[in-house]
């Protein structure tokens, strides 16, 4: 995963210079990953939808940081841990289609490759014509669109259109969602202190 870390460390550099909101949490990655060296190594896992769209997810990025990361990670693909999420979620058919097309990988956290304290980075995909349902955790949260087209919601703004390139800020609390339709999203996110507490979907 050594272009991964590389690619991931670059990323943030750059997304904490940017003018936007996403930009306090992306320096708060880079003072609390312990870049020096990797605490673990996890056996490589992947999972169906991984197998289906991360390369197309790659394709898609664009010519930016976040795009590098994508392109990092296929470089690293043979060593890559995915899983999916939401388990205790499966007696609910309105996650029944995020559950076969929704996976994350782990980079940084107490349990990542790389440790950092009280906060994670990872990586997801989300295959076409999947609904992220709307979710809220104490968490703040950064995101970063690696490629794929996707549309956005955060609290009570208007749902907005995102592509490669862009970061977004999730304040704690408030809740969010995300939809993919014909092209599957390849996203970066962390999350910002309290990440024991578990995220819970908030329907309405
Ligand atoms: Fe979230």
């Amino acid at each position: 995963m050594k272009h991964t870390i590389n690619a991931l460390k670059k990323m943030c550099e750059w997304a904490a210079e940017s003018n936007t909101d996403a930009a306090k949490g992306y320096a708060t990655i880079l003072e609390r990953v312990d870049w020096s060296k990797r605490q673990l190594t996890e056996e490589p896992k992947t999972v169906p939808v991984v197998n289906k769209y991360l390369k197309q997810c790659v394709e898609l990025a664009g010519d930016n940081p976040l795009g590098d990361l994508g392109r990092a990670l296929l470089k690293d693909s043979e060593s890559l841990h995915w899983f999916t999420m939401y388990q205790s979620y499966k007696d609910d058919k309105r996650t029944a289609v995020l559950h076969k097309n929704y996976a994350v990988l782990r980079l940084t956290g107490p349990k990542g490759s790389w440790f950092s304290d009280n906060l994670t980075t990872a990586i997801s995909i989300q295959g076409p014509n999947t609904w992220y349902p709307p979710h809220a955790h104490r968490q703040r949260e950064v995101y970063g669109v690696i490629g794929g087209a996707s549309e956005w919601l955060r609290g009570s703004e208007p749902i907005v259109a995102r592509k490669s390139g862009e970061v977004i800020y999730h304040p704690s609390g408030v809740r969010h969602a995300t939809w993919t339709q014909e092209e599957p999203l390849m996203c970066f996110a962390s999350w910002i202190d309290g990440t024991q507490t578990p995220s819970v979907f908030v329907w309405e």
